[in-house]
């Protein structure tokens, strides 16, 4: 009994389709006409964020790999060391904390009760906290010292794919701004970013405009068993995050790896009935991913690549490809991520099953 919404077949697809926008509107109004960025609700001093040393990172499930995302751009402009784990976790690990530490949670909602009391406790243990949320005035939003929103709209389908897009939005926009305030990069250099950080709707609009291309390459996987995503660098958590969003609205066994991790255990699992999706965006790791590439497939494995062009001379005859367009490498995922969410949802749909609500899933979860 699937929902007829605004000329979508279900509330993912329309989600989907909402990309761009989600995005756009996480972004606008966040930078001044003299390029400063500004953020909602501060209540840091722009002094004490400038003494930070170390950022730590908690979510779970998909808000945790748009943290993972985030990692590489607080490391690579902001000089910064940044933890990331999963709030389950880093609440009973007796984790090292201090006034210089920044505690970043992730949570669409706001309200997920694993990440509430991880920032909770790191609050209590006088670190900084801050709250990137979807939901002004959600639970975390009024704990944390600082909240900076994602304008993604409601999301209603239990698997979230607009507001991982902003989450990634809201943390790169947070990131430039410690960069800028920290001078670790010029203000030439924060500026060009943010031009940069702002084509990206407009790449992701091109990624939808191919939604029946990767509708084909998605039929013609119908009939496999199983699913390796890989990815190095922010192509990692985009393959973390293809394999869940295949997991949770299909039920087919999908994992993510690092591309580089292959070959120390899921390569055993590799054959004819297997998948392995590459993420492999230019950049200075293209070559080797695609190097992986060339293991599996000696192994039989059916190759599906996530490129920004034919990589001629590194193609089988019977690989399939996800072209998507090309932006700066750390923004990529926004992009990257867009035709393994269309891969999920056309499986899901053409199984019968219904994308919106899967089975023993919830779309917030308030117990522990
Ligand atoms: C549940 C949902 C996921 C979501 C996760 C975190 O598992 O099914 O889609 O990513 O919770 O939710 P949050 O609201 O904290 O981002």
């Amino acid at each position: 009994s699937r929902v007829e919404v605004g000329g979508f077949s279900d509330f993912m697809s329309k989600e989907i389709d909402e990309q761009p926008r989600s995005l756009r509107d996480t972004l606008a109004g966040r930078v001044d006409q003299e390029g400063r960025i500004s953020l909602d609700e501060l209540n840091i001093t722009q002094e004490e964020l400038k003494t930070i040393q170390k950022v730590v990172i908690v979510g779970c499930g998909t808000s945790l790999h748009a943290g993972m995302v985030a990692r590489y751009a607080l490391e690579h402009f902001v000089r910064v060391p940044v933890e990331i784990d999963v709030s389950s976790e880093f609440r009973y690990r007796d984790p090292v904390l201090s006034p210089t530490t920044l505690v970043v949670g992730v949570s669409q909602s706001g309200e997920t009760l694993d990440t509430m009391v991880a920032l909770s406790e790191a609050k209590a243990s006088g670190a900084k906290t801050l709250v990137v949320s979807n939901v002004v005035g959600s639970s975390m939003a009024r704990m944390a010292d600082a909240v900076l929103y994602t304008r993604a709209g409601p999301e209603i389908s239990v698997a979230s794919t607009k507001t991982f897009i902003a989450q990634i939005g809201a943390l790169e926009i947070l990131a430039l701004y410690l960069a800028d305030l920290k001078r670790t990069l010029y203000p030439s250099e924060v500026n060009e970013l943010i031009g940069r950080l702002n084509a990206v709707p407009e790449a992701i609009s091109v990624a939808l405009s191919q939604i029946k291309e990767y509708e084909r390459v998605a039929q013609r996987l119908l009939g496999y068993d199983r699913f390796y995503f890989i990815g190095r660098n922010v192509g990692y958590p985009v393959a973390l995050e293809g394999a869940l969003k295949l997991k949770e609205i299909t039920y087919t066994p999908s994992e993510g790896y690092p591309a580089g991790e292959l070959k120390h255990g899921p390569i055993a699992m590799i054959d004819e009935q297997a998948v392995v999706v590459a993420i492999a965006p230019k950049g200075a790791l293209y070559e080797k991913v695609l190097a992986n590439v060339e293991e599996v497939r000696a192994r039989g494995a059916k190759v599906v690549l996530v490129v920004n062009e034919m990589p001629a001379g590194h193609m089988a005859s019977d690989d399939d490809v996800f072209l998507v367009p090309q932006v700066h490498q750390l923004f990529s995922p926004m992009v990257d991520v867009v035709p393994l969410q269309v891969l999920a949802h056309y499986t899901s749909v053409a199984r019968g099953l219904d994308p919106d609500r899967p089975r023993n899933l919830a779309k917030t979860v308030t117990v522990e």
